[in-house]
């Protein structure tokens, strides 16, 4: 069993982080840090807390503006930042948009974590991903195997979903993966999008393809429009739970996650969702896929764009 999770922001994702580790029983303790007054780091864990009775979970909960509540942790997933919302115009902000303001909060972050959980593997979902991933790398300075952001798997659930929904078929008989960064251009991998094993254009015209990975790429924009306030929590929320219980139970899973590229995918030096196996360690192993010549030209395109919101990174010490 996992001795303690520690979530950094006590938001919408951090709050569903919380209930569903209690209702998993998936750790001994988590720890929630927020430095929202007077006490919201607290109250929030105390409402969960009053409801471990009914979830006959023994799970401690405890929450504070300080970060001693992640001492020890075994995992520290990252939330803390504003998401994108809505302006009163009904426009809203790519998430690259959001990198001046959630940076700042990043090096607090990076601080905490540094101090109190220094052996803990690192999974950041605040935005814009993988810039913020990026920064955390270059202030902890932790293995690239114990430090991960987390896209690839909402992503590709999403992508899933509107497969699953289109071809009227259950979402578990569903492959798919996206890669890249998480932002307008990230890459649905057509070419590994599989229905109960067999090629997906064998159930879904290309044009509704086309539609639906176009919509893939919007869809957390989808989501804050039409919330109208902040950005989408269950599902950031679950996907990073996925990546939490396959390093935990040693799973071996493969799961595309925003990882340190050393070269592969002829990438070096950024995070970029790429598919890797999650086991005992973090990233065990980065996993090459073949790619078509369309698909390998869209994630240069992304790569590109990541690479731009890293250099923004570096330029801002
Ligand atoms: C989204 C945000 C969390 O994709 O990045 O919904």
């Amino acid at each position: 069993m996992i001795n303690k999770i520690g979530i950094i922001g006590g938001g919408n994702i951090g709050g569903v982080l919380v209930s569903e580790i209690v209702s998993r029983r998936l750790a001994r303790n988590v720890g929630l840090v927020d430095v929202k007054e007077p006490e919201f780091a607290k109250g929030k864990c105390l409402d969960v807390a009053e409801a471990t009775p009914v979830f006959a979970s023994d799970v401690n909960c405890e929450g504070s503006k300080t970060y001693e509540v992640i001492e020890g942790a075994d995992f520290v997933i990252n939330t803390a930042g504003v998401p994108r919302t809505m302006r009163p115009d009904g426009t809203f902000p790519s998430r690259d948009e959001l990198l001046a303001i959630n940076l700042k909060i990043t090096d607090f972050v990076a601080a905490g974590i540094k101090k109190y959980a220094p052996n803990a593997i690192v999974i950041s979902i605040a935005n814009p991903l993988d810039a913020i991933v990026y920064r955390l790398f270059k202030k902890l300075k932790f293995k690239p195997s114990r430090i991960m952001g987390m896209a690839g798997v909402l992503d590709s659930a999403r992508y899933k979903y509107f497969v699953a929904r289109e071809a009227n078929v259950s979402v578990e008989n569903v492959e798919a993966v996206v890669l890249g960064g998480h932002g307008d251009t990230m890459v649905p991998i057509r070419s590994a999008c599989r229905i109960y094993g067999l090629p997906v254009e064998q159930f879904i015209s290309k044009a509704k393809l086309d539609a639906i990975e176009k919509r893939t790429r919007g869809a957390g924009g989808e989501v804050v429009s039409l919330l109208g306030s902040g950005s989408a929590f269950v599902s950031p929320a679950v996907s990073a739970l996925e990546m939490v219980e396959a390093i935990a139970f040693d799973k071996r899973k493969i799961t595309p996650v925003a990882a340190y590229l050393d070269g592969e995918y002829g990438v070096k030096g950024l995070f970029v969702g790429v598919p890797v196996i999650l086991g005992k360690n973090g990233i065990e192993e980065i996993i090459k896929i073949k790619l078509t010549p369309e698909e390998k030209k869209a994630l240069a395109g992304s790569v590109a764009a990541v690479k731009k919101t890293s250099d923004e990174v570096d330029k801002t010490k």
